[in-house]
């Protein structure tokens, strides 16, 4: 198959799509997806799953992830579709769910140990201080974390105290990322945000009192009405508070935020003013490049670069991966409500055989660099001889793909490193069945190919 013209412009389709949906994983993506698998399935694809990891002693790396689902207001800028709710008697509502859903996989996984933790959220320092120390023994007495290398929670600054942090603490949480986005007080207002720059310093100040040392706080490159100055400001105070990290997110116009429903434009201009916001805040961005230790790493990135690592995902919503062969979501709620009681439900999944486990590989990781030795460890066949290397060899012909050999080993990566040009050329290592099932779900909205280019810059930066 050459890259033609006419495929390019269906990958650069294929990217806005994705993105616009407010989703540009996994592979293949959700618009794709069956809903048809039972919770018996799930359990027993998991059976296998971990059998294979213990017979041949792979080396896995699991990540447990769990979502707490609530929010102090609903930010104006925000892509999550979210929950705003202050009764606490519905955040005890939440953990009982939790604490069942554990309970079902409690006896598949009791020997297996997991490498991480990642308490994820909307809001997870919005749960009382009690509230946190059960949701920690929860998954403490029904999953193995005796040797977990990082728990890492997220929090936001104006929900963060020294309870909070000390607890926390207490459950061997070594990591912490605080949600900052802005730090200008009429930027968050119009957000409908509401928090000082006092709040940010106070949280950062328990975290490190009770020696949680890796702190990451995270901004956000053009937050709706944010001026360059106002940002640069932000960025300049941030330095001051001496971080272990900063992540700058480039604001992602999705059809999920309110900017977007309430009819909002987003033009060149703004996408300029974006990417020199996040021209500035780089030099904070290198700061992840500078760590050595391992440990300090995202290790839940660095398992699935190196480990291709399966992930438990707790609650609805997100994906869960069982390692070779299945992707499978609780879509909704209701689906959710259904699989804890253990009640009959069918459920969103697509399942992989292992040419598509390595595509999925190929596409998450090719931006960064994959080691040949590495990836042979992982499938047990060397990527030269992979079904896929047809179309990776067309890539490297064409220079999109390069080959480097560093003093150690030898490795692959796109050419650029670039958001945009990653999502549009990873594309090309779709199976061809799903690119045809994309032609078809698009005949009838030929429309909507105006203007793609607008739309995709709106999305990456170059
Ligand atoms: C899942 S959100 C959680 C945000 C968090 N609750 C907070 O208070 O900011 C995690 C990250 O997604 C990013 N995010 C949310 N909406 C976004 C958007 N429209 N575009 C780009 N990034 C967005 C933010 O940078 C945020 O740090
Ligand atoms: S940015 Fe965070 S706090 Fe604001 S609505 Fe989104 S998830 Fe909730």
């Amino acid at each position: 198959m050459k890259i033609e013209m006419k495929n390019i412009e269906i990958y650069k389709h294929l990217s806005w799509k994705i993105k616009y949906e407010a989703g540009d994983m996994p592979y293949p993506p959700v618009l794709f997806w069956d809903k048809n698998i039972s919770s018996i399935d799930i359990k027993n694809w998991w059976k296998k799953t971990i059998n294979i990891i213990k017979k041949q002693k792979v080396d896995h790396n699991m990540w447990l992830y769990v979502h707490i689902p609530f929010c102090y207001t609903h930010c104006f800028f925000c892509t999550c579709v979210t929950k705003v709710e202050h009764k606490e008697n519905k955040y005890d509502y939440y953990l009982d769910f939790i604490e069942k859903e554990a309970k079902l996989f409690t006896d598949i996984f009791k020997d297996i140990e997991f490498n991480t933790v990642y308490v994820w959220g909307w809001t997870p320092t919005i749960l009382t201080a009690k509230q946190i120390d059960r949701f920690y023994n929860i998954l403490k007495k029904y999953f193995n974390l005796k040797n977990v290398s990082q728990i890492m929670t997220e929090g936001s600054p104006y929900t963060t105290t020294e309870d909070k942090m000390k607890i926390l603490a207490s459950h061997w949480v070594n990591k912490i990322t605080f949600w900052v986005q802005s730090l200008d007080n009429e930027t968050l207002k119009v957000n409908n945000r509401f928090q000082q720059f006092d709040d940010v310093k106070n949280a950062i100040n328990f975290a490190r009192k009770y020696w949680i040392k890796y702190i990451n706080l995270d901004l956000m490159a053009w937050v709706p009405w944010q001026n360059l100055q106002w940002f640069k400001e932000t960025v300049d105070l941030i330095e001051k508070l001496n971080p272990t990290t900063v992540h700058v997110n480039a604001f992602w116009p999705t059809k999920n935020t309110n900017y977007i429903k309430t009819w909002n434009k987003y033009n060149y201009e703004n996408i300029k003013l974006r990417n020199e916001m996040e021209k500035y805040g780089k030099f904070l961005e290198d700061l992840e490049s500078k760590i050595t230790d391992t440990s300090k790493k995202n290790l839940q990135l660095y398992n699935s670069h190196n480990y291709n690592s399966s992930i438990l995902w707790l609650w609805y919503w997100a994906i869960s991966h069982a390692f070779w062969w299945l992707h499978y979501t609780k879509n909704s709620f209701d689906d959710y409500i259904n699989f804890v009681n253990w009640k009959k439900v069918f459920l969103n999944w697509y399942k992989l055989n292992i040419n598509g486990e390595i595509i999925s590989y190929l596409i998450n990781n090719l931006r960064w660099g994959i080691y040949f030795k590495n990836f042979k460890d992982l499938f047990g066949i060397e990527l030269e001889k992979t079904k896929i290397f047809k179309k990776i060899n067309i890539l490297l012909n064409k220079k999109i793909l390069v080959i480097w050999d560093n003093e150690k080993w030898k490795y692959i990566k796109f050419k650029y490193n670039s958001d945009l040009y990653s999502a549009i050329y990873s594309k090309y290592l779709y199976d061809e069945v799903l690119i045809k099932k994309f032609i078809l779900y698009m005949k009838g909205n030929k429309k909507e190919f105006i203007n793609l280019d607008l739309r995709l810059k709106q999305f990456f930066t170059d």
